[in-house]
């Protein structure tokens, strides 16, 4: 029923995955591998297919969603490989795509750590990961604007901005949570920018050649400006400190996800 919900409400904004699938393909080679995560109704992945010759994948946990979206694509008449999996554990060998996204999901991931470690492992060395979320600071009067914007009925806008009040913000990152996971994944690069209601965080998997991968995010803070940069040493600075200590306080969210403190 959520996920049913869900398509409706969002193929109401279908500008935004044509967008978004207009800005990727017009980065990508044709025949480039492209894994969607946590693709829900596949809007996205059914765009991008429509705009060239690529290979796309989408892995979803919901059964329901995987066959929405595989009726979807059927009727769009494009070939997508929808499939059921979990982020955490997926069902692809090492190095297999080019591309991944990752769109309005990865706060829901039970173990985003692992999700992470996942999407680095199953990316080519070299190749690009992006992640498009909510920010937990993104501010609930511009949230209520852009839902206003979204052409819902009335009872589906108090829902909408119910889940964003109740449950979506709670479960959203900040930018230095973003930035200490995808230092435990094992990605050379990431850039996060702010957008209106969350991030778009860029990152690239090491290539075979380069030396070892970042693990404490003060490198991360290259990518930021110099204000933050400043902010984010200090802060680092002291979060390696405390690493060092015995009682490591380094936070694990994959553990803190399952409920444990
Ligand atoms: C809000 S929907 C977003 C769907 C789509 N990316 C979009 O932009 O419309 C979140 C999706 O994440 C999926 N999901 C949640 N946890 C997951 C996991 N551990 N692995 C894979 N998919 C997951 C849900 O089934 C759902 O389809």
């Amino acid at each position: 029923m959520v996920a049913k919900w869900y398509t409706t409400n969002t193929g109401k904004s279908l500008d935004e995955f044509t967008t978004l699938a207009q800005r990727v393909a017009n980065e990508l080679p044709a025949g480039t591998r492209v894994l969607e995560v946590a693709p829900g109704p596949g809007y996205f992945c059914i765009e991008l297919a429509k705009l060239g010759s690529f290979s796309i994948t989408g892995l979803d946990i919901s059964y329901t969603f995987v066959e929405i979206a595989r009726k979807k694509a059927s009727e769009g008449g494009v070939s997508v490989d929808f499939r059921q999996g979990n982020a955490s554990s997926m069902p692809f060998a090492d190095n297999t795509f080019d591309f991944l996204v990752c769109r309005a999901a990865f706060k829901n991931f039970g173990k985003p750590v692992g999700a992470l470690q996942e999407m680095c492992r199953v990316l080519k060395p070299g190749s690009q990961g992006m992640i498009i979320d909510l920010r937990k600071d993104a501010p609930m009067e511009l949230i209520n604007r852009l839902v206003d914007g979204m052409g819902l009925n009335a009872v589906n806008k108090a829902l909408t901005k119910l889940t964003f009040r109740t449950m979506l913000l709670k479960n959203a990152y900040t930018k230095e949570q973003f930035r200490y996971m995808l230092s435990q994944a094992n990605f050379r690069s990431v850039d996060i920018r702010e957008a209106d209601l969350g991030f778009e965080i860029s990152t690239t998997k090491q290539s075979h050649h380069e030396p070892a991968p970042l693990r404490c995010d003060h490198r991360a803070n290259q990518q930021i400006d110099d204000t933050e940069r400043r902010q984010g040493r200090d802060r680092a600075v002291n979060r390696m400190r405390s690493e060092r200590r015995p009682s490591s306080r380094a936070p694990d969210y994959d553990r803190q996800r399952r409920g444990h403190p």
